[in-house]
C-alpha cells in the first residue's frame, strides 16, 4: 500500500517507516524537522535498503498537502506530526493547539478533497487523564486531561470521531500509546531529545553515559509496590509494528480504538535496575519531590489489539534498555554526531 507518514522523521515515525518499508509498503513522508533530523531518514534507508519519498514542510500547509495527494495515490495516512512536550505545552498553549489541532484539521481537509479517508492517529494514554481503573481498557473514560498537550490529543480524538459521524466512509484508527522507549536493534535510529530529557529512559541513558550526574526519582511515596511511579513501557519497534498491523487488518470504516502497551507496569526503580543491567554499571539516583501533574500508575489492558489486530508486544524491559543503550553508545550526540 501507499502510505503517507506525517512526522515520519521523528522518533516513532522513523521506526514505523522501517517496519512499513520492510513489509513492502511505499512510504511518503511529510516533516518540517521541527523536532527531527534529516539523518533519521537516511538511516531508515540504510536499514531497509529502500528510500522514503520526502516532502519537507508543515502539515498545516494545505497547498503542500494537496500537492502530495495529487502526486501520490495515497491509501492510508499515519499521522504522527505534532508537538509532544507536556511541560512546554503549558508554557506555549497557543503553539501547541495551533500545531497539533491546526495540523490535523489541515490534513483531514486535504484528505477529504482527494478522497483519502483512512487515517491512523497517534493518540496517547494521556487521554485517560487520571485513570478511572487499572488496567486501562479502551472503554475507560477519557478527558480530564491536565495540560494542553494532553487536551490537544483528546480534542483530536473527538474531532476525528465527529468526521466519521458526518461521513461514515471514513476509517479512523486511534492508537493510544503508553510509554514508548528503546530504539531499533541496529542502533541506527532512536530517540534524540533536544537538551535535557524530560522523560525517564532518555534521562537514565544520559546518566549512564556520564553526561548527566544522577537520575532524579520523582517521588517514592506513591501508592505503588515500591512507592515510585509505575508506567507501561513499550518498545518502540513493537509500537511501530502496531501501526502496520492496523493498516493490514482494518477493513471496515468507522472509529477503531486500541491501546498499544504491554499490559505490564514497571516502577521507576525497576527501570533504573533494568538499565544498570543493560549498561553494566550502577547508576546514581536520588529521590526528589513528586513532579506536578504525575499520576501514580498507568498501564494498559492491551487485549483488544491482540484479539482484533493480531498484534501484541513481544519485547520486554531488558530489550528496551539494551536497545536504548546501544543507540546511546553508538550515537552519543544523537543525530548531531558523525
Ligand atoms: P517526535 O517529536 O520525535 O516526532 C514528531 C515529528 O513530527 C517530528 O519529526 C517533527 O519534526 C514533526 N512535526 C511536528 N510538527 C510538525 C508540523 N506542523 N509539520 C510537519 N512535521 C511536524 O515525537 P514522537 O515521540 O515520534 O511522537 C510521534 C507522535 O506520537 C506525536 O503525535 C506524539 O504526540 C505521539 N505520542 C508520543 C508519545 C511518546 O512518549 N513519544 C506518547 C504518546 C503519543
Ligand atoms: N520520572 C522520574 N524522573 C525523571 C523523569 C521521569 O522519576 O527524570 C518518572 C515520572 O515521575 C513517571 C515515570 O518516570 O513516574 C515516567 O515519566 P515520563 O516522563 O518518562 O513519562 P510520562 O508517563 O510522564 O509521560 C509519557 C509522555 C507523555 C505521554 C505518556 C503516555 O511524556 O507525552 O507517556 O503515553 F502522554
Amino acid at each position: 500500500m501507499k502510505i503517507l507518514v506525517t512526522g515520519g522523521a521523528g522518533y516513532i515515525g522513523s521506526h514505523t517507516c522501517v517496519e512499513l518499508l520492510c513489509r513492502g509498503h511505499e512510504v511518503t513522508v511529510i516533516d518540517n524537522f521541527v523536532n527531527a533530523s534529516r539523518k533519521s531518514l537516511d538511516r531508515v534507508s540504510e536499514i531497509c535498503g529502500k528510500k522514503v519519498k520526502l516532502y519537507e514542510g508543515d502539515v498545516r500547509d494545505e497547498k503542500l498537502l494537496d500537492k502530495i495527494f495529487e502526486e501520490n495515490a495515497i491509501d492510508w495516512v499515519i499521522h504522527f506530526a505534532g508537538l509532544k512536550a507536556v511541560g512546554e505545552s503549558c508554557a506555549k498553549p497557543i503553539e501547541y493547539y495551533d500545531n497539533n489541532i491546526g495540523g490535523t484539521l489541515a490534513l483531514v481537509d486535504s484528505m477529504r478533497r482527494h478522497g483519502v479517508k483512512k487515517i491512523v492517529f497517534s493518540s496517547s494514554a494521556t487521554v485517560y487523564g487520571a485513570p478511572e481503573r487499572l488496567p486501562l481498557d479502551e472503554t475507560c473514560r477519557t478527558g480530564g486531561t491536565t495540560n494542553p498537550y494532553g487536551t490537544s490529543k483528546y480534542f483530536q480524538e473527538i474531532m476525528l470521531g465527529d468526521i466519521v459521524k458526518a461521513d461514515p466512509q471514513w476509517t479512523v484508527v486511534l492508537l493510544r500509546y503508553f510509554n514508548p522507549v528503546g530504539a531499533h536493534a541496529s542502533g541506527l535510529i532512536g530517540e534524540d531529545p533536544k537538551g535535557i530529557p524530560n522523560n525517564l529512559t532518555p534521562f537514565i541513558a544520559k546518566v549512564a553515559i556520564g553526561e548527566l550526574d544522577e537520575v532524579g526519582v520523582f517521588g517514592n511515596d506513591y501508592d505503588t509496590p515500591d512507592g515510585t511511579g509505575v508506567r507501561d513501557y513499550i518498545h518502540v519497534v513493537d509500537l511501530a509494528k502496531g501501526h502496520v498491523a492496523a493498516i493490514n487488518k482494518i477493513r471496515s470504516a468507522g472509529v477503531h480504538v486500541y491501546n498499544l502497551g504491554t499490559g505490564i507496569g514497571y516502577s521507576v526503580m525497576d527501570v533504573i535496575r533494568a538499565f544498570e543491567k543493560a549498561c553494566g554499571h550502577k547508576l546514581k539516583y536520588s529521590v526528589k519531590p513528586r513532579r506536578a501533574g504525575d499520576i501514580a500508575a498507568c498501564y494498559a489492558d492491551a487485549t483488544k489489539a491482540e484479539q482484533e489486530l493480531g498484534w501484541c508486544a513481544t519485547l520486554g524491559i531488558d530489550e528496551m534498555c539494551a536497545s536504548l543503550w546501544k543507540w546511546q553508545t553508538m550515537n552519543p550526540e544523537g543525530y548531531n554526531g558523525k
